[in-house]
């Protein structure tokens, strides 16, 4: 899978792309990630890619031009997935994850600035949003979805897919989890984890799921096949 980012920060990448699972999923050609400057494409002297809104207001918006030669640079871009983030996108989740992370080639635009100029808009096919919250870029957003989708692709975590247990892949929470010491100031670790009965652990941690997701988040709860018929 190749990744193509539209950014004025490629620096924020560093860190993210050369460090633990990311950069081994990289150097074992399971990803591939191209950091794009596009303030390089900006045909003004001074390389600005923002400017005032028309019709006035606080803040600059980001200009339709560099965007757009910066994006038709990048090779096969016609067949890739498009992707904005925007606060104004829909809400990214485990399955979006799981769903991108089927594609061949997306690029993911980072904005800046107080918005995008609208027209950005009609050449993405896609805006996706990490929450409910303004960050001041899209860069932060961009790495929690390549984060996502990478650790999803086959073989990047481990031979037995560990991350099909985790937390959201069937509406559930997580179940706890311990390991050594077996007791530590006086708190144990639940005696049906150690006694070896692979059935009785399994529902010891079903339970646990059912339980901690009812408590801490009903929505996911009631979306849980089952759950409907758990009081
Ligand atoms: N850019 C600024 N805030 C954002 C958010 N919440 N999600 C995606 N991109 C953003």
């Amino acid at each position: 899978m190749r990744i193509d980012v539209l950014t004025l920060f490629p620096n924020m990448f560093k860190g993210f792309l050369e460090e633990s699972i990311m950069a081994r999923a990289i150097k074992n050609s399971l990803v591939e990630i191209n950091l794009i400057d596009f303030r390089e494409f900006s045909n003004n002297k001074h390389h600005k890619v923002d400017d005032y809104p028309f019709g006035g207001g606080a803040g600059m918006v980001l200009q339709v031009q560099p965007v757009y030669d910066a994006l038709t640079s990048i090779e096969g871009y016609k067949e890739a997935l498009k992707i904005m983030v925007s606060p104004q996108g829909e809400t990214f989740s485990q399955n979006k994850a799981y769903e991108l992370s089927t594609n061949k080639h997306l690029i993911i635009l980072c904005g800046h600035y107080e918005g995008y100029d609208e027209r950005i808009r009609d050449y993405f096919d896609l805006e996706i949003s990490i929450g409910d919250y303004v960050l001041t870029g899209g860069e932060l957003a961009a790495m929690v979805l390549i984060d996502a989708i990478t650790r999803v692709k086959p073989n990047v975590i481990n031979k037995d897919e560990s991350h099909l247990n985790d937390s959201f892949s069937d509406n559930l929470l997580e179940h706890p989890h311990y390991t050594r010491p077996r007791e530590f100031m006086g708190k144990e670790v639940p005696e049906v984890l150690l006694n070896g009965h692979h059935a009785h652990i399994e529902k010891w941690r079903y339970d646990q799921s059912l339980k901690r997701t009812k408590e801490r988040r009903k929505d996911l709860y009631k979306k849980h096949k089952g759950g409907k018929n758990l009081e």
